[in-house]
């Protein structure tokens, strides 16, 4: 196997090389960027030059970009009832998801369970906007305050973009908010935040061939107010999040975003012909492209053939040369937790069928079909369970028989570390949630019941 095909580019995209220069330079430069001498006000340009060069990406004014840690430090620091803006000075009692949300958003911020909402999506993998205006219509009557609403920008799985322009409509004229989570579109096609209406929006250096472990929260206004930082205690940001910059990977996320603008053009019609090629080659077989009927990212292809399995494709691809995926990298990796996930599945993986996800890159034209795929959740094994005996209970310890007691500690540890364990050495060490009291996941109440609402969930497959 001489060449390696890299197609995981939704995952995460290889490093550009201007970013990498750009990360080189600023790893030489000592200076923490908030200082006053010479040294820090040169690490304050490398950031201030970066920030600029994000705000022309997305159409933003410098000053309303915040750095992060990613998108999904970006995403948690938007979902927030404290989130203020002159209209509404009270914050948000009610968050709207899609149903086809990444995890980061699917976890609801700081909201609480109860207060967030699932918009379906139709069977093309599009957020239903007609559930949405309904809903909205309805919280109105009802006099409900306005919801903060979030709709990703392009899917990360089926590369389907949303109706964003359509959502923000209809959520400002009730005077509501909307987030957009642009991690997959940015630096792909233009996508603009005052033309699309997003009040908020979170990109991710890593997608654009930035560094990992750096992103951004992005206002439309300056208005808009976020009243309790995720991170506080130092003025950095504004004091919107505290924390000295990850200097050298803010200049290379700035790098990537100069070089997604000088090259998105030609790079998006050439993953475009690709990923057509891919699926026409495809379409002589039993093959389901998700979301042909949509229009979707020019370098994601996802699709199923049925009967065949996805694991052992996976390998086989492998072996031959091509990183491919079949689902979000964001995904728990333990079949278990996998098995767990709310996320909506494609009909086919419970299907056994093999699903692809294929990512055409940018910036080294794959030469050959490029590919990614993941396994899909093995089926739980059904193994007869074990019949529990019943503890024996002493009196003489024991004032009640019926109490049992208490299960011991190293077994509910270890219940909790395979529980999260999300990576080939997760194991070793029990990630902070495995060791604090276990606080459940939102409940997502379904807004596809409401009455005439035509559009089934999303499954994945027409
Ligand atoms: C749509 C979407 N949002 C958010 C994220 C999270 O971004 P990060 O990995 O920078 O935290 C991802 C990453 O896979 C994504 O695809």
């Amino acid at each position: 196997m001489s060449e390696r095909a890299y197609l995981d580019w939704n995952a995460t995209a290889p490093l550009r090389p201007e970013a990498r220069s750009a990360m080189m330079a600023a790893l030489d430069q000592v200076g923490n960027p908030s200082s006053v001498h010479h040294e820090g006000r040169s690490a304050r340009h490398l950031i201030e030059q970066a920030r600029e060069r994000i705000a022309a990406l997305v159409g933003a004014e410098p000053r309303n970009v915040m750095f992060t840690s990613g998108g999904t430090e970006g995403n948690m620091t938007a979902l927030s009832p404290a989130l203020e803006t002159p209209q509404n000075r009270g914050g948000f009692d009610r968050l709207m998801i899609s149903a086809i949300e990444h995890a980061s958003v699917r976890a609801g911020g700081s909201f609480a369970p109860g207060q967030v909402e699932e918009i379906p999506a139709t069977s093309d993998g599009v957020v239903d906007i007609g559930a949405l205006e309904r809903r909205l219509v309805e919280l109105q009557r009802q006099g409900a305050r306005p919801p903060l609403v979030s709709i990703m920008a392009a899917n990360n799985e089926t590369g389907v973009i949303q109706p964003v322009e359509a959502a923000a409509a209809a959520i400002h004229t009730t005077g509501g908010l909307l987030h957009v989570d642009a991690a997959q579109v940015a630096g792909r096609i233009p996508f603009d935040i005052s033309g699309s209406g997003a009040d908020l929006m979170t990109v991710s250096a890593h997608k654009l061939g930035g560094p990992q472990g750096v992103g951004a929260l992005i206002k439309q206004s300056e208005t808009l107010h976020l009243a309790q930082p995720l991170l506080r205690g130092g003025g950095q940001e504004r004091g919107a999040r505290a924390g000295t910059e990850n200097v050298a990977g803010i200049a290379g996320f700035g790098a990537a975003a100069a070089s997604a603008i000088a090259t998105m053009a030609a790079d998006g019609e050439r993953m475009r012909s690709l990923r057509d090629r891919l699926e026409s080659g495809l379409a002589a077989g039993p093959t389901v492209v998700f979301g042909r009927n949509a229009e979707r990212l020019p370098n994601t292809s996802l699709f199923a053939a049925p009967g065949l399995r996805a694991e052992t494709a996976l390998i086989n691809l492998d072996l031959a040369g091509f990183a491919v995926s079949s689902g979000s990298a964001c995904s728990p990796a333990s079949p278990r937790a996998r098995s767990r996930s709310r996320r909506p599945r494609p009909r086919a993986w419970t299907q056994r069928a093999l699903v692809h996800r294929c990512a055409t890159s940018w910036s080294r034209a794959p030469r050959r079909l490029r590919l990614q795929c993941r396994p899909p959740a093995p089926r739980r094994q059904l193994r007869p369970k074990a019949r529990r005996r019943r503890p024996e209970v002493s009196l003489a310890n024991r004032t009640s028989t019926k109490t049992p007691p208490p299960s011991p500690r190293k077994n509910r540890r270890c219940a909790a570390v395979r529980r999260f364990a999300c990576g080939p050495h997760s194991h070793a060490v029990p990630p902070p949630e495995a060791r604090r009291p276990r606080v459940g996941r939102p409940r997502i109440r379904r807004i596809s019941a409401y009455p005439g609402q035509s559009a089934k969930p999303w499954h994945g497959l027409p």
